[in-house]
């Protein structure tokens, strides 16, 4: 496995490559959802690179940037173990300059549910993501569902800007109890941890009520929430595909979105229905 660290020299390695190309990009301290990701890379393409940037743009003030795991020595092993070609791992400086372009994720998608929690969060993900694609110019980049706001935006951005890239989504993994994997899952403490299991069982109690056919976002949105109940809950949604609101679940074309807080951590999760 080659480990490359400047944007400039892992874009001239890959340049007139003719193999297909898969990019995971990520932020380190791998877990299985990550895994998942590169494996699916590894089965689609000839290369497969993983970038390990902790962007941070897409940061808030006060938010978690100078705590966030980091996991450099273990990342590499697992990159190793699963057969990736080229590592990636830039420094702020080979990313940004002081004063540069950068992108704008539109003014309402860009701006509810996780965008509303943290305005301008996704600027700074829309604004890496399109560095990175420039850099590596993937034939397919890999992301997963369980951020499906960054991954619909991602897909927007794709076909705004008329990129060439194909976008693949990837299901969440979870642990055996149902929670989400997360590099934020570190953060809970042992009670948290029982706590956040209300998260995925409030989305397992939606999928149980959409297949007895109750299909009424309001019902099903109040039930979640006395599941969620007492966790702070930033959102719950009920949404299209195209991520816009619906009064019934149309099965097939629905993402169920939960953001919740269990102790100071924030918690996104979602199914697909
Ligand atoms: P990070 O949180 O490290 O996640 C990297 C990728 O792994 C994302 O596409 C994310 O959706 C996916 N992922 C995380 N947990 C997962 C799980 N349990 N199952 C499946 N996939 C999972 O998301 C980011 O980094 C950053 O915003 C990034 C896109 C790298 C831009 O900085």
């Amino acid at each position: 496995m080659k480990i490359i660290y400047d944007p400039l020299e892992l874009q001239e390695y890959l340049k007139n490559r003719s193999e297909t190309i898969g990019f995971v990009p990520t932020m380190g301290a791998l877990h299985e959802g990550h895994i998942s990701l590169i494996k699916k890379a590894r089965e689609q393409n000839e290369l497969v690179v993983v970038s390990i940037f902790v962007n941070p743009t897409q940061f808030l003030k006060g938010e978690d940037l100078d705590s966030y795991p980091s996991k450099n020595e273990a990342d590499t092993k697992i990159c190793k173990l699963a057969n990736v070609d080229v590592l990636f791992f830039p420094t702020k400086e080979g990313m940004y300059l002081n004063d540069e372009v950068s992108l704008l994720a539109p003014k309402v998608r860009g701006y509810v549910l996780e965008g509303a929690t943290r305005p301008g969060h996704f600027n700074g993900v829309l604004t890496v993501v399109i560095k990175l694609l420039n850099i590596v110019r993937p034939t397919r980049a890999y992301f997963g569902k369980k951020d499906a706001q960054q991954l619909n935006l991602i897909m927007l951005m794709v076909k705004h800007l008329f990129m060439h890239v194909e976008i693949i989504p990837v299901d969440t993994v979870r642990d055996s109890d149902g929670l989400a994997k997360s590099s934020r899952n570190v953060y809970l403490s042992p009670e948290e941890r029982v706590e956040a299991l209300k998260i995925s069982k409030s989305l397992h109690e939606a999928s149980k009520l959409v297949s007895r056919r109750e299909l009424n976002s309001r019902q099903i949105e109040e039930k979640m929430r006395e599941v969620l109940a007492p966790l702070e809950v930033a959102y719950v949604a009920i949404l299209n595909r195209e991520f816009e609101r619906i009064d019934e679940i149309q099965i097939g074309n629905t993402v169920i979105l939960v953001e919740a807080v269990v102790g100071r951590t924030r918690l996104l999760d979602n199914i697909w229905v």
